[in-house]
């Protein structure tokens, strides 16, 4: 039996369809004062998989996931499988500064206490953060669904970008799949909406030795987990184009998408931005509804 809470009620209808399994319908509502309430309708199984992801509003939806499977714990379910396809406050795995709250670490441990028997999740930004957790977890990644949309798009071989050398690892996997070359820029980020990026060898030898030839004239598919603020996108974009792509695509796993970025990562000169539906936006073309049903599965 699936259950999707209301921030990925698509996506778990799909997976329900998928798994020719049933989907549960649960009623949510915010009371005058704000507090939600959720009621489970029906009579439910003894293993239940609960889809929830918990962006925007985070608090609201970490609420109802929290709802839901302590709930489904207290109305018999014995094993609750938890999917958070995109899981909010995972980008603070540590204190950066003195006193900072861990929230991944925080967020972890009140999915566990709730209930939850398993948790799976998509690119999870840090893997550390599934240490937190004490009950089995599983990061599945998403570039195998999206290597298969860039691969139904173009018909020639694409160059796959990292934005920096931490996405590295997702271009070099989508490279794979397509047997296609792959690539990074070299990022510094100045704040939280400010970022420097500069073209390099992909050997890294020095940020003098530009690496030209591998982008003229070639369809560029920028890869990256999260796009926030899309200061890292737009000046790869931008960098891309100098360099004579001859288009620049951008593709993500979570698009978070704030402050504009959709819009300014078109004015840079994208030809177009998509995402996973690990949380509902415009870009949302990537189904992990299979992704998802294929580790129920197992
Ligand atoms: C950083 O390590 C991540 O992989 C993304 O590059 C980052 O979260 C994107 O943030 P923004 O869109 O605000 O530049």
């Amino acid at each position: 039996m699936i259950i999707g809470g209301s921030a990925s009620q698509d996506l778990a209808a799909h997976v329900a369809e998928e798994l020719n399994d049933d989907l549960c319908y649960v009623e949510t509502k915010k009371f005058p004062d704000g507090e939600r309430y959720l009621r489970v309708d029906g009579n439910i199984d003894e293993e239940v998989t609960v889809i929830q992801s918990t962006g925007y509003p985070q608090d609201e939806n970490l609420m109802e996931l929290l709802f839901l499977i302590a709930n489904l714990k207290d109305l018999g379910a014995k094993k609750v499988r938890v999917v958070v396809p995109y899981m909010g406050y995972a980008r603070q795995e540590k204190r950066f500064h003195d006193g900072e709250a861990v929230s991944a670490k925080i967020v972890a441990n009140l999915i566990q206490a709730a209930g939850a028997d398993e948790f799976i999740t998509f690119n999870i930004h840090e893997k550390c953060v599934l240490d937190f957790f004490d009950i089995p977890t599983t990061n599945i990644s998403a570039m195998g669904a999206i290597a298969e949309y860039i691969d139904k798009k173009i018909d020639e071989k694409p160059l796959i970008v990292a934005p920096d050398k931490g996405a590295y690892p997702f271009a070099q996997e989508i490279a794979g799949i397509l047997e296609c070359e792959c690539t990074y820029l070299s990022k510094v980020r100045l704040g939280p909406d400010k970022v420097e990026t500069r073209i390099v060898d992909v050997e890294g030898s020095s940020d003098e030795t530009v690496n030209v030839d591998s982008v003229k004239d070639k369809k560029a598919f920028i890869i990256d987990d999260i796009i926030a603020t899309g200061g890292t996108i737009v000046n790869a974009v931008k960098i891309l184009k100098e360099y004579g792509a001859k288009s620049v695509d951008v593709c993500c796993v979570h698009p978070i998408l704030v402050n504009g970025a959709t819009m300014r990562i078109y004015s840079a000169g994208a030809n177009s931005v998509i995402s996973t539906n690990s949380l509902s936006a415009d870009s949302s073309r990537v189904s992990l509804a299979k992704s998802i049903a294929n580790v129920l599965r197992d």
